[in-house]
């Protein structure tokens, strides 16, 4: 197999080569957020499958490609589609392009995501400030030989999501009359959404949303000494809590009607980090 450190390379010099200029911001968009990518100027557009050591993606509403240039004046590289634990990658896979970006010098991370709301004030289209995360059903991605290039063995996570940026993306949300919330994430493994009983176990430790990404990528990221804004579009309310099933159909239908609210609330607050 490959060396990881092999892997991560080939991958930065193959993206750097393409987009012959230097990415300051990466955002990861979530399940029908793909949107924001159209608002890349001057976009340079590369597939996954033409990058070495990336796989495709597998989920429906996931374009499965980078798309580079400029947002509010900043130079981005927007990942239209993400890599998931529960499609079958292992944490290394998961978090390769969090690596990759490192290697290209991008010091932000701007990542989103499709959440179940378990916090009162969440209902299908809050917005979520994410202001931490409870990464207990997490496999650790930092497990395994420390790649000493990127960061510590011993990473502190005290702030995981950094408070000068959730402080931005409030003044964009007031400035543009959009409604936010704030609150904890809580990663599950997937690909079966929770049973009422795991979320009202992880309420109690301290969740308010509920999903199937972001924490491995915000974990590698910190280790990387990426500053971080999270951000949980609320799709609906999670297991237990609505008299309903939930389905991937709910979830991407109710991202369609808020994608409006998040591109804004994203793109306006790129300028301010
Ligand atoms: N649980 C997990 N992941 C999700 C949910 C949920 O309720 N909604 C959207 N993604």
């Amino acid at each position: 197999m490959e060396n990881i450190i092999d892997v991560i390379n080939n991958a930065a010099e193959y993206i750097a080569d393409s987009i012959k200029f230097t990415p300051e911001i990466a955002i990861i968009l979530g399940s029908g957020l793909g949107p924001l990518a159209d608002e890349v100027q001057s976009p340079v557009v590369i597939k996954y499958s033409d990058i070495p050591g990336f796989h495709a993606s597998t989920v429906k509403g996931h374009a499965g490609e980078l798309v580079c240039g400029m947002i509010s004046d900043k130079k981005v590289i927007v990942m239209s589609g993400r890599f998931h634990y529960y499609e079958g990658h292992d944490m290394d896979a998961v978090t390769l392009p969090i690596r990759v970006f490192a290697k290209l010098g991008i010091k932000k991370l701007i990542v989103t995501n499709a959440a179940g709301g378990i916090k009162s004030s969440l209902n299908p289209g809050s917005i979520m400030l994410i202001t931490d995360h409870l990464s207990y059903m997490c496999p650790s991605p930092l497990r395994g030989p420390n790649l000493d290039e990127f960061g510590p063995r011993f990473k502190d996570m005290t702030e995981v999501y950094t408070k000068e940026y959730i402080e931005a993306a409030r003044m964009t949300a007031k400035e543009h009359n959009i409604p936010v919330d704030e609150g904890v994430y809580c990663f599950f493994r997937g690909p079966q959404y929770e049973t009422p009983a795991e979320i009202r176990g992880i309420a109690i430790l301290g969740a308010d949303a509920a999903g199937m990404s972001t924490v491995p990528e915000a974990i590698v990221a910190r280790h990387c000494g990426m500053k971080i804004l999270g951000i949980s579009l609320i799709t609906n309310k999670a297991a237990g809590l609505s008299p309903t099933e939930l389905s991937h159909s709910e979830v991407t239908a109710i991202a369609k009607k808020a994608e409006l609210n998040m591109v804004t609330l994203v793109k306006n607050t790129i300028s301010r980090l």
